[in-house]
């Protein structure tokens, strides 16, 4: 698939290096200019990250997502945005709203936002990654999860994002009564 990730950090240039290393083709995208991105992976500007693209992961702060949706909403359309980012402290911690309303014609993933990035680094064997899919979006997203090394459980399309993002303060409180070690994560029982 051909994703662009857009945010070199954490979560960005983890994903990034797991699908580069899975054989995906990954562009960056960032305001830093061009460059080599993490996993080996090409940086461009975000319009030319953007470009070309099948996928597109917001992995900016949850405060910069609005404003990277506004300037790009067009170059959006028909993608499948996969929304990793947290407004953490807003009511509504994911991005949905802002993506709908300056990308309507985007097909909405929710994932990525609820296990700390070591969980996407170095999974546990068994990890089950919870998301929420536009159903168009659902079998790429899919297969993105399980080239991270997680098991994805879908939790149903994108109205479910509430319920995936349940999962984020249960997360805070695992790690918490963990001793602060963050790789820690859920398993699914079948
Ligand atoms: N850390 C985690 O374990 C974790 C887990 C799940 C979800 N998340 C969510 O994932 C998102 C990213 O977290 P992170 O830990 O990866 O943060 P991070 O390490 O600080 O990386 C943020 C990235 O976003 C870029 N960025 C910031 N503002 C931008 C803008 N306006 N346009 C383009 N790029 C911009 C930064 O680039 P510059 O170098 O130019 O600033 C940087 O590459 C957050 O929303 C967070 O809530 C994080």
């Amino acid at each position: 698939m051909k994703i662009a990730v857009i945010g070199t950090g954490n979560i960005g240039g983890t994903l990034g290096r797991r699908w580069v290393a899975a054989g995906h083709e990954v562009t960056y995208g960032t305001r830093a200019g061009t460059g080599e991105g993490p996993g080996g992976a090409p940086q461009l500007a975000v319009d030319d990250a953007l470009a070309g693209a099948e996928v597109v992961v917001l992995a900016v702060p949850g405060g910069a997502v609005a404003e990277v949706v506004a300037a790009n909403g067009p170059a959006l359309g028909g993608k499948i945005v996969i929304d990793a980012a947290n407004r953490i402290g807003e009511p509504e911690v994911n991005s949905r709203a802002a993506i709908a309303a300056d990308a309507p014609q985007a097909r909405y993933v929710r994932a990525f936002n609820t296990l700390g990035w070591e969980n996407f680094a170095d999974p546990l064997p068994g990890t089950a990654l919870f998301f929420a899919a536009d159903p168009s979006a659902r079998p790429a997203a899919e297969e993105l999860i399980t080239a991270v090394g997680l098991e994805p459980v879908f939790a149903g399309d994108a109205a479910a994002t509430g319920t995936v993002d349940a999962l984020l303060p249960l997360w805070f409180a695992l790690v918490k009564h963990n001793g602060g070690n963050r790789r820690v994560a859920l398993r699914v029982a079948r």
